[in-house]
């Protein structure tokens, strides 16, 4: 299988926010909102899928937050913004298209498209894992000749919590994926008639080539360990699965060691690793 995702080259400048302005500004759940952001000097953020910037806003400091959008879509950062705290509660509460924020990065690791280039990919995620995996569902949605079969499983705690609904109806219809979802549970004043259960319910009917077959995981700490046992079941290698994982981050650039996994630093080894990189590590998954 491919390369292991390599440290990044950091973009300059590392330290200094660039200034951005916000788009346009729409709500994906009663606690998310989704951000468009472009620079103010017109430029690309050089971003790929995986990838996270530290978002900043004057006297609330700064967040990483996982690029939501392909740099194959355009010159734009879709960023899915949950409220968990000061930064993203004033994101939520003021930010309106025209305003500006800071943005530091893109920083870490990517997902190795060119590892999965002519073979099969499975895509899972959980909850707020669709964040970074929308980017590389786009990626692949645009560059589908490189690509055999795509697929993608995504679970959420209830049918409200789901992100990008509109792209997942999207997926769901399209010839060019094969999207299926899942919710923990369906209370019955939301309107579902998709599986109910965690997302391996949706793995055992799946036919995987292991010959051919990259997978890609990113959610929460809870759901990596059962994801991993199914896939072992289809018999795919560790070095077949690639994982993005999330650790509470401060400067994004190796510094501060907040983020650190034994030896390895999150923010510039990761956040994307392959899976036989970091299995063994102690509390890596
Ligand atoms: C690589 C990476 C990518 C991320 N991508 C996204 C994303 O796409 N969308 C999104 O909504 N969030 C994402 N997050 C989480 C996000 O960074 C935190 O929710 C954010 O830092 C909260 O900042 P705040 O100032 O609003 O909250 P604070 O006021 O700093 O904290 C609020 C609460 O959240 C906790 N918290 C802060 N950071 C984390 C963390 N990393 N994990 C768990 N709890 C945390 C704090 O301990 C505190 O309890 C990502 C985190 C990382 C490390
Ligand atoms: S976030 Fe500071 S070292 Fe990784």
């Amino acid at each position: 299988m491919g390369r292991p995702p390599t440290r990044q080259q950091a973009p300059a400048p590392l330290y200094r926010p660039v200034p951005c302005t916000v788009q346009s500004v729409a709500d994906l759940t009663p606690t998310e909102k989704l951000f468009r952001l472009v620079r103010e000097d017109g430029r690309p953020f050089g971003h790929r899928p995986g990838q996270f910037v530290q978002v900043s806003m004057l006297g609330a400091g700064e967040a990483p937050i996982s690029v939501s959008s392909s740099p194959t879509r355009g010159p734009y950062l879709d960023l899915g913004v949950r409220r968990a705290g000061e930064l993203t509660g004033l994101m939520h509460e003021v930010l309106a298209p025209g305003a500006e924020v800071g943005i530091r990065g893109p920083f870490g690791t990517s997902f190795d498209t060119d590892a999965m280039r002519g073979g099969d990919v499975l895509l899972i995620a959980g909850g707020c894992g669709l964040a970074p995996m929308r980017a590389l569902i786009q990626y692949c949605e645009d560059r589908r000749d490189e690509f055999g079969n795509v697929t993608v499983l995504y679970g959420a705690r209830t049918p409200e919590d789901r992100l990008y609904k509109d792209d997942l109806a999207e997926w769901s219809r399209s010839p060019h994926l094969d999207c299926r979802c899942t919710v923990d549970e369906a209370p019955p004043d939301q309107q579902w008639d998709g599986n109910v259960g965690v997302i391996t319910t949706l793995m055992p009917p799946l036919e995987v080539d292991p010959q051919r077959t990259t997978a890609v995981i990113v959610g929460p700490p809870v759901m990596y360990r059962f994801v991993i046992s199914e896939l072992e079941a289809k018999r795919l290698r560790h070095d077949q699965v690639i994982v993005s994982l999330e650790r509470h981050m401060k400067c994004g650039v190796g510094k501060c060691g907040h983020c650190t996994i034994e030896h390895l630093y999150c923010c510039l080894d990761g956040p994307v690793f392959r899976l036989d990189e970091i299995i063994h590590l102690k509390g890596a998954i």
